[in-house]
C-alpha cells in the first residue's frame, strides 16, 4: 500500500462553487447501486439486515455493556484498526486507522479551536475493534437503525435485504412506533448493534472528559436513516433535536475526508496522544 503524506485538503469541501470531494464528485460517496466493492458492501447490508433483530441487539447490549472484557489504551486500539477494512463502505478500501486520522485532520482544520472535536474524529470508528474480538462485520460496521420499529424508507437497501429478518414477521415490530411511545427519546430506543452503540459504552464506563456533543456524535454517526435521511424524527425528543447539528456537522468529515491520499500516522501521533492524555488517559475497559 502506497503511503504518503495527507493530500486531502479539507478547506476545499465545503466550498460551495466545486462540487468536488477530494476530487470526486460528491454524488459519488455512499453509491449502493454500482461501484467495484458493491458485491462485498450488499453482503455484509444483507447479513445485517438479516440478522440484527430485537433479541441479537439485546443479548448484545447486555454480553458488551459491562465492558469487562478487555483493557487496552486508545493507542493500542487504534493501531489494532490497522487490521480493519470496512466492508460495508463503498468508499474506502484501506485500513480504517487512516480513517481515523483523515477524519480528525479535517475536523482540525475545520475548527481548530476545538481540540475534544479533533478527538472525536480520532475516536469515532474505533468501535469496530468489535470486528478483531470475533464480531462478523454484519454487526460491526455499516449505517444503523432502530430495530422492534417499521424499517423505513431511508434505509440502505431497504428494499433487498430484510425479507429474511424474522422481525419483519412480527406484527409487534412493523407499526411506525413498534415497541417504542412517540418522540420517547433515541436513548430509549434499540439501535442495531455495531461500533458506534459500543464506543458509546466505552466512552461512558471510562468516564471519558469529553462533552455531550462528543458522546451523541460517536453514538449516532452511523444513523444515516436519521441524520441524513431525516426519518425516525417521530421516535426522537427535544434534546436529540439539539443535538442533530452535530452529527451532522461530524458527519461531513466523516464522509468527505475519505480519499486515497493516506495520511502518515508516525507525524501525527504525537499531537492526538496529548488529546487523550487530557480527555481519555491510560489502559481502559472495554
Ligand atoms: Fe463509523
Ligand atoms: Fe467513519
Amino acid at each position: 500500500m502506497k503511503v504518503v503524506n495527507m493530500g486531502c485538503d479539507p478547506s476545499e469541501i465545503y466550498r460551495p462553487d466545486i462540487d468536488l470531494q477530494n476530487g470526486k464528485p460528491k454524488e459519488n460517496f455512499r453509491n449502493y447501486k454500482e461501484g467495484p466493492l458493491m458485491d462485498r458492501v450488499f453482503n455484509t447490508y444483507l447479513l445485517m439486515h438479516t440478522n440484527q433483530t430485537v433479541a441479537f441487539v439485546r443479548k448484545k447490549n447486555e454480553e458488551y455493556g459491562g465492558c469487562g472484557l478487555h483493557q487496552m489504551t486508545i493507542m493500542e486500539a487504534l493501531d489494532l484498526l490497522d487490521k480493519v477494512v470496512d466492508e460495508s463502505d463503498p468508499d474506502v478500501d484501506f485500513p480504517n486507522s487512516y480513517h481515523a486520522y483523515q477524519t480528525a485532520e479535517g475536523i482540525r482544520k475545520a475548527h481548530p479551536d476545538k481540540d475534544w472535536f479533533h478527538l472525536v474524529g480520532l475516536l469515532h470508528d474505533m468501535g469496530k475493534v468489535l470486528a478483531l474480538l470475533g464480531e462478523p462485520q454484519w454487526a460491526v460496521v455499516g449505517d444503523t437503525f432502530p430495530v422492534g420499529c417499521e424499517v423505513q424508507d431511508s434505509v440502505v437497501l431497504r428494499d433487498s435485504t430484510f425479507h429474511n429478518n424474522p422481525d419483519m414477521k412480527n406484527p409487534l415490530y412493523n407499526s411506525k412506533y413498534g415497541i417504542y411511545q412517540p418522540n420517547c427519546g433515541l436513548e430509549k430506543v434499540l439501535m442495531s448493534w455495531g461500533h458506534d452503540e459500543y464506543m458509546y459504552k466505552v466512552m461512558k464506563r471510562n468516564n471519558f472528559a469529553l462533552p455531550q456533543e462528543a458522546f451523541y456524535m460517536i453514538r449516532f454517526h452511523s444513523f444515516y436513516p436519521w441524520h441524513t435521511g431525516g426519518d425516525y424524527m417521530h421516535l426522537c425528543n427535544e434534546e436529540d433535536l439539539r443535538m442533530l447539528p452535530w452529527v451532522r456537522e461530524f458527519n461531513k468529515f466523516d464522509l468527505y475526508t475519505k480519499c486515497e491520499n493516506l495520511p502518515e500516522p508516525q507525524e501525527l501521533k504525537p499531537y492526538y496522544q496529548s488529546l487523550i492524555d487530557k480527555y481519555c488517559p491510560g489502559q481502559l475497559q472495554w
